[in-house]
């Protein structure tokens, strides 16, 4: 076990690869799935088309369109844009009322929650949703779904992102500071060893230094396996983080890019970074 400093040492089984392929030499994405004992090659970790999504009549997502490759990405927009329900859409909390979700090239949108968590999508909700009077490793067990080992090796890589939550392993998860809770939520989101990791929030209540504390810990994860998609009020933050961004805007993405060209889109500076 590594101590406070330097990155984690544990590889996550399912490592995401990258490749340069044909003459243009484009990029191309590849693991080893060991359930269906085959390489998965694929072009777009999450590729979204006119998804739309609601509650009862409500409808907030109107023909979401995105693209993501492995590595980090955000979402940013106002407050009820549809930030949250794209995110519970995603990770099929809400069914999908029309469009398409392909990740790692597969089909999403008719499946049920638990069956896209096997397929590698975990969410860290908005809130935290710890559970209050168990202690920080049960909260951690509750997000393993699969064999004992992989509880083990779930716990250890928790551990070693974030040490602090060893110390503090038998405490109850209600009497963490706020910046633990969140801590103990990405690690259970951790815990099934996801390709990609949906965080709703990273920054909600929190000091700025602890923010930077845990924009830290994420920056190693896609050398891990983990893709991360952020959803993050703190704007600036989350551009910084990612390698590309969204923009949500009344339920349609109007924006997408380099994190670093949308660091500087006028469009940008003036809505969401106040400059
Ligand atoms: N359970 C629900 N039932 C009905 N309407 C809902 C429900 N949850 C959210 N909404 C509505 O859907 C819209 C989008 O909400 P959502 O939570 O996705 O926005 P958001 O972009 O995450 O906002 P915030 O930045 O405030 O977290 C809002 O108008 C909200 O009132
Ligand atoms: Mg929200």
């Amino acid at each position: 076990m590594r101590g406070r400093r330097g990155p984690p040492t544990l590889a996550l089984p399912t490592r995401v690869r990258e490749t340069r392929v044909g003459a243009k030499r484009g990029k191309v994405f590849w693991f080893f799935s060991s359930e269906k004992n085959f390489f998965v090659v694929f072009r777009l970790l999450l590729e979204i088309s006119s998804l739309e999504a609601g509650y009862g009549s409500v409808q907030v997502l109107w023909g979401v369109d995105l693209q993501m490759s492995p590595g980090i990405a955000c979402l940013i927009g106002a407050n009820g844009v549809g930030k949250t329900t794209l995110l519970r859409t995603l990770s099929g909390l809400l069914p999908a009322r029309a469009g398409t979700i392909r990740f790692c090239g597969e089909s999403l949108e008719a499946l049920r929650a638990d069956e896209i968590l096997a397929r590698g999508v975990a969410h860290v909700p908005e809130g935290r949703r710890l559970f209050a009077s168990l202690s920080v490793e049960d909260n951690l067990l509750m997000g393993a779904y699969q064999t004992r080992s992989g509880a083990k090796r779930g716990l250890a890589r928790a551990y070693d992102l974030f040490p602090r939550l060893k110390e503090r392993r038998r405490q109850d998860a209600a009497t963490l500071s706020g910046g633990e809770q969140q801590m103990c939520a990405i690690a259970r989101g951790l815990m099934s060893e996801p390709r990609l990791l949906l965080i709703d929030e990273l920054s909600l209540g929190l000091a700025p230094r602890l923010v930077d504390e845990l924009a830290a810990s994420l920056r190693g994860l896609p050398t891990l396996g983990t893709s991360v998609l952020l959803v993050e009020q703190d704007v600036a933050t989350a551009l910084d983080l990612a390698a590309e961004g969204f923009v949500l805007d009344r339920g349609v993405v109007t924006l997408s890019g380099p994190a670093s060209a949308l660091a500087t889109d006028a469009r940008v500076r003036e809505a969401y970074l106040g400059i």
